[in-house]
């Protein structure tokens, strides 16, 4: 079996995008035994299953079908998300500008956009792709090698960029992608391109959804190699070991079945039909508890003693801007997986969630910290208020510490990702019942 790191920067390599993240999680489970199911299909659940199922592409939800009827003994839930903050390229997106081949994009989410300046690009998305009016299929795609780029313009140019750095997001994001040649139609040498990487017929693609995303790899990086240096720490740090704890606890004797959600869209608000405000959780449990002839109260009964762990990035104290946090909670890299409360819930903490999670850890020996957001300070948010409210399902929101979210390129400890994966795992196996 590969080490910690190792597999945790394979799974960052292989996510570019929220379809490649859902995919990968996906091969992981499919390798370690757990069976495909399908949301149009009928589902037939027994003890001792093992499944996984897909939604949009980007949305993935898998479990372990326990022993014991969820009514008796209530589900572990674990939720994360699988987007990033992103350029989208824009439908039709390619056109000529001075001489260039040019990208229009939308932004995606938050990201910092002067981090995507004089970065080596290149694009990664998904194909809808059909063969004589056959049935479509989605295919992700990832060129890999750098194609595009949103340049800076020169200091001689803008002699205030180092006291003003200013984005326009229609002015200044759109990519240079090649330099312009006559010959070449609109959109199709992107298309071309597209399914050549993707093997198969440009003939074939109906459509595509592309986002430029950074080629550089996920590394270790520091004095000691303490720390990782990585596009999408927030979150696929948190699907990676969503996806290593069920894996890794798959044949523990456990009576309680678990499961992990991985929701696209959450950095969009999580409203669509695959994100945490859509049915996705609900219709898998739902699925779940009819096979056990509960009926709805059998489904009631099981909500009431779940508890969902929503995982998803905390803000790390920084050096040098340490008076951006409360002098009372300042997470350190590598001090462990971090609580994250908040008065006005915007995270769905309680004090009996956060009780139950620090038996957890103290149970496996995993350091926890905790976060509060500055009080003059607008805090995020994420899925756990949404699942939580969805479902009626208690829930504590908990994430790494890192620094520079949203980030093209973020900052935590490789440490903390293991203490996070391994207390997911205990999470599933503790036993503890949770009573709210
Ligand atoms: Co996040």
């Amino acid at each position: 079996m590969k080490l910690f790191p190792d597999d945790l920067l394979h799974f960052l390599e292989n996510s570019p995008t929220a379809v490649h993240t859902a995919a990968e999680a996906a091969h992981r489970l499919e390798g370690a035994g757990f069976r495909e199911l399908h949301e149009k299909d009928a589902w037939e659940l027994k003890p001792g299953d093992a499944f996984f199922v897909r939604r949009g592409g980007g949305s993935l939800a898998a479990g372990i079908v326990g022993q014991k009827a969820p009514a008796e003994v209530g589900l572990r839930l674990v939720g994360a998300h699988t987007d990033v903050p992103a350029l989208r390229v824009k439908p039709r997106g390619v056109y000529s500008k001075e001489g260039y081949r040019m990208l229009g994009v939308e932004v995606y989410g938050e990201p910092i956009l002067a981090t995507w300046f004089d970065r080596d690009l290149t694009l990664a998305g998904v194909l809808v792709a059909s063969k004589n009016f056959g049935p479509l299929q989605y295919i992700p795609v990832s060129l890999k090698r750098p194609v595009a780029r949103i340049a800076n313009c020169a200091i001689h140019l803008n002699r205030k960029v180092n006291e003003e750095y200013k984005v326009n997001k229609q002015k200044h994001l759109p990519a240079i992608y090649a330099l312009d040649r006559k010959q070449e139609m609109d959109d199709q040498s992107l298309r071309c391109l597209l399914a050549e990487a993707a093997g198969i017929n440009e003939a074939a693609v109906q459509d595509y959804m592309v986002d430029l995303v950074d080629t550089q790899p996920p590394t270790l990086g520091g004095l000691e190699d303490d720390f990782l240096f990585a596009r999408g720490i927030d979150n696929l740090v948190s699907c990676h070991a969503a996806i290593w704890a069920l894996i890794e606890t798959k044949d523990d004797e456990t009576p309680t079945t678990r499961i992990a959600v991985l929701f696209d869209n959450e950095e969009v608000g999580s409203n669509t039909f695959r994100g945490a405000g859509s049915t996705l959780m609900d219709a898998v449990i739902e699925r779940l508890c009819l096979g056990y002839d509960g009926g709805r109260e059998g489904m009631l009964r099981t909500v009431a003693r779940s508890v969902l762990v929503s995982v998803d990035g905390a803000h790390a104290v920084h050096p040098n801007y340490a008076g951006q946090h409360d002098a009372n909670f300042k997470p350190q890299l590598g001090g462990g997986p971090t609580i994250k409360v908040n008065a006005n819930e915007r995270y769905a903490t309680t004090a009996a969630t956060r009780t139950y999670l620090t038996m957890v850890a103290e149970g496996a020996d995993i350091p926890l910290q905790q976060y509060v957001h500055r009080s003059d300070l607008p805090c995020g948010s994420t899925i756990g208020p949404i699942s939580a409210t969805r479902l009626g399902v208690a829930t504590v929101d908990v994430g790494v510490p890192m620094l520079s979210m949203h980030s093209i390129r973020e900052t935590t400890t490789v440490a903390d990702c293991q203490y996070l994966a391994e207390m997911l795992g205990a999470h599933f196996t503790a036993g503890i019942d949770p009573v709210f």
